[in-house]
């Protein structure tokens, strides 16, 4: 067993994860403790409860992930939905799902979310189930067709872009403690990598795409996801809002993949995909980006609190 030598201390969860919240380079790592073993993976130097090594585990590859890192999450059901047809994603996955996403966000400078989750959940996009700090929140508003009481408008717990097309914005946008800014968006909205280039002018580096399928396939489309979460959870729905799509290859060897890791969440898996290295065939992505109509699945326009990750 290896013991703190300075306190005897076993190290907890909660000591784990305050300590990953200050690492951004193998020099913080060492400082706060952790040590990579020959196979990789990053474990605590002295005694540590078995949930600080899986935060170490899934979460110190993320941190070392450097200035300008994009990663996205869904949480979908077994047939690949993440919501019913109605919209309504309360809850998809489980309690642990929600505790990962709002690390997520913990350890992001900026969190994406498209016109149609802001419509369907009313999200906070903050982070409440763990510390850390708000990450900027980002709506993608193409159209600007999201109204402006929304809580990531008005409930001031963390400051909100709102992106829209050029030639959108009007005396309606103006909310204070809100920025608004338009982007050129060609036939298929905004050009992913552009959107990040907007962020990052901003000093909004580590990027989070929370959702929903439509936004996630958009960025994933172009290439620019280094990292990707999809937590599966073990209930079917049969039809309803779609996760990841986007036109496949005819033969399954020419399927995308990459590297990944997997974690159990309670009732559910999480699987991580390491992006960085895929090489993807042009053809693969070409079409995802049409935005999928609303009236392909009836969006219930409430305003629940979906998945408990608003
Ligand atoms: N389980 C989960 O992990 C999870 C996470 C988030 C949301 N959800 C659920 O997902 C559903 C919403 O997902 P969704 O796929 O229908 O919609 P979505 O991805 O939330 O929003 C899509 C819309 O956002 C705008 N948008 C996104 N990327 C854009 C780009 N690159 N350029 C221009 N506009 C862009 C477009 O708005 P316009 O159409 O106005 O152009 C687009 O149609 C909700 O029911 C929500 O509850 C589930």
């Amino acid at each position: 067993m290896r013991i703190d030598g300075e306190t005897g201390h076993v190290l907890g969860a909660a000591q784990a994860w305050e300590r990953l919240l200050g690492v951004r380079t193998e020099r913080d790592a060492g400082q706060a403790g952790l040590v990579r073993g020959k196979d990789g993976t990053w474990r605590w130097e002295h005694d540590a409860s078995p949930e600080a090594e899986h935060l170490a585990e899934l979460y110190v590859p993320l941190c070392l992930g450097g200035p300008r890192h994009v990663f996205a999450q869904l949480g979908q059901s077994m047939d690949g939905f993440i919501a019913t047809r109605t919209g309504d994603a309360v809850y998809v996955t489980g309690e642990e799902d929600r505790l990962h996403l709002h690390r997520l966000r913990a350890l992001a400078d900026a969190v994406v979310v498209g016109a149609g989750t802001a419509i369907a959940d009313d999200p906070r996009l903050t982070v409440r189930a763990c510390s850390g700090s708000n990450p900027v929140r980002v709506l993608l508003d193409h159209r600007g067709r999201v109204l402006r009481r929304r809580r990531l408008f008005t409930d001031g717990s963390a400051p909100t872009l709102w992106i829209l097309a050029e030639g959108r914005r009007t005396a309606e946008h103006a909310i204070d403690g809100v920025e608004v800014i338009e982007v050129p968006g060609g036939e298929n909205g905004f050009e992913p990598g552009r959107l990040l280039d907007v962020l990052a002018e901003r000093g909004l580096g580590r990027v989070l795409i929370e959702g929903g399928g439509v936004t996630v396939s958009r960025f994933l489309h172009a290439k620019v996801l280094q990292r990707l979460y999809v937590t599966i959870a073990p209930v079917l729905v049969g039809d309803g809002v779609p996760g990841l799509r986007f036109p496949g290859p005819a033969r399954m060897s020419e399927a995308l993949r990459a590297p990944s890791r997997r974690f159990v969440l309670g009732e559910d898996l999480l699987f991580e995909l390491d992006l960085r290295a895929g090489e993807v065939p042009e053809d693969e992505y070409s079409g995802t980006g049409q935005a999928r109509d609303e009236g392909e699945h009836a969006v219930h326009h409430g305003d629940g609190d979906p998945l408990g990750r608003s």
